[in-house]
């Protein structure tokens, strides 16, 4: 087994151009699924051992995303336990960290389910290829051919998917349905992989964009192929399979059901507060497999997560109270609302951007007070997090005023690491990464 004291130093240097890849040696497991919110392992890695974690230790990451902290944890031998509250991070991250499955059986089964979707598959596109080349909704479905429900519909992005494509994921998730429990969430996991990589048309930058349609793409061999990687990784770390890891599909603003002290370090990144609605960057898989199938899931799950855009602010939300007294988040919420009433705009939206900053630290703050009793005395923290400039090109130096919660709620700010910078779209200016290190004093 790999131990953090043998790992590869230098790769150390995170301000290197080279932090954010996925290298090759990292890709089994990690690859199953991530997406453009994902951080590069070796971050982790780092961090664990900086933080001297060894086994028998227990780390945490309470915005797990697609799970690459609980991961690597196991990997190395050591217990974790992730909190996320998007059931697609959550299943990825799910999936990625259970290890017991027969490789085997997942091939098999995969096979199975492989040749039953593609003979019904052929079926009706035989059927109909002479007479549909496109068509509506409903044209399709008189065809045979599988498509959203109105209301799944609604939620995706229009054109992430053409007809063709669509039709085979569907076809493949049901029969995937008929697969022994155990194997669901794999199968739907190696589904959700192939629509973001192969069946859509979307492309991440970080926002969501559209590209070219595909008219066609052959979902079930890709598919199939993915099964197999999963498979082969899985034979890889079996001897790992019973390292404890846990993913608690749940809003880690509170995370009072973890045992008390019981966590020896965190290692995580929460989302920043700009004006990126992140389910977007999951919802074609989220709906293909039918984790959100309309708007009242897609809000469940928005009352979920930190807020941090204006597209998930609600009347009800009362997070800013944990900052009332934290003058230098005052001052920047007050800057951006001077700014907005004086540059005339007044969209709902707009009106929210003062309201959506004190929010966001303020979910931050009611997490780390409810994290205090949870930790080991001497506990170590790295929350990674970016400075953002989204709202009237007001600067929210993010992993400043991070630490200064944490400071004032008795943890001891060690220090502030520069992860990487990234240039502004619309000032140019150099936004800043970094991974705001704490210590709980106990
Ligand atoms: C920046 S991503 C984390 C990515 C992760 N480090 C990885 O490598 O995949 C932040 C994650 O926090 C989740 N999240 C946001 N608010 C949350 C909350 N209140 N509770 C739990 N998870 C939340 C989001 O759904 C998202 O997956």
């Amino acid at each position: 087994m790999h131990t953090l004291t043998n790992i590869d130093r230098s790769q150390w240097d995170i301000s290197s151009p080279l932090h954010n890849k996925l290298t090759e040696c990292d890709r089994p497991i990690h690859a199953w699924y991530r997406f453009v919110l994902s951080f590069p392992p070796h971050l982790v890695r780092t961090y664990l051992s900086k933080f001297g974690i060894s086994a028998g230790d227990t780390v945490l990451d309470p915005f797990c995303g697609t799970g690459t902290t609980i991961v690597e944890c196991k990997k190395f031998g050591i217990s974790a336990v992730g909190f996320e509250a998007n059931p697609m991070a959550a299943l990825a991250s799910r999936v990625k960290s259970n290890w017991s499955i027969w490789p085997s059986e997942l091939q098999r089964v995969a096979r199975w389910a492989a040749q039953k979707a593609q003979d019904e598959i052929d079926e009706v596109l035989d059927r109909t290829q002479q007479t549909v080349l496109s068509g509506s909704r409903e044209q399709l479905t008189i065809y045979g051919w599988r498509t959203l429900d109105v209301d799944a519909h609604k939620l995706i992005l229009t054109d992430s998917i053409s007809p063709r494509p669509l039709h085979r994921a569907l076809v493949l998730h049901r029969w995937i349905s008929a697969a022994p429990s155990e194997l669901l969430e794999p199968l739907q996991l190696a589904l959700a992989w192939t629509l973001v990589v192969h069946a859509g048309n979307i492309r991440f930058g970080p926002e969501v964009g559209i590209t070219k349609p595909k008219e066609d793409c052959d979902v079930v061999g890709l598919w199939l192929q993915q099964c197999e990687r999963m498979a082969s990784d899985l034979e890889v770390f079996s001897d790992r399979q019973n390292i404890p890891t846990q993913l608690i599909q749940a809003d880690s603003r509170d995370v009072s059901q973890l045992p008390d002290r019981s966590i020896s370090a965190v290692f995580t990144s929460p989302p920043y507060p700009n004006e990126k609605d992140y389910t977007r960057t999951t919802r074609l898989e989220s709906v293909v497999l039918g984790l959100i199938k309309n708007k009242k899931d897609l809000r469940a799950l928005k009352e979920g997560l930190l807020r941090s855009n204006t597209r998930n602010v609600y009347v009800a939300d009362r997070d800013d109270q944990f900052v009332a007294d934290i003058p230098e988040i005052q001052r920047i919420a007050a800057e951006i609302e001077a700014k907005r009433i004086f540059m005339g705009k007044d969209s709902g939206f707009e009106k929210l951007y003062h309201r959506v900053t004190r929010l966001y630290f303020g979910g931050m703050a009611r997490h780390l007070e409810s994290l205090k009793p949870k930790l080991v005395p001497g506990a170590m923290l790295g929350y990674v997090v970016g400075d953002q400039a989204s709202y009237l090109q007001i600067m929210i130096r993010t992993g400043q005023l991070l630490a200064e919660i944490a400071d004032r709620q008795g943890y001891e700010v060690v220090g502030i690491d520069l992860f990487r910078t990234r240039i502004a779209t619309a000032t140019r200016q150099q936004l800043r990464e970094e991974v705001v290190l704490l210590r709980w004093r106990g």
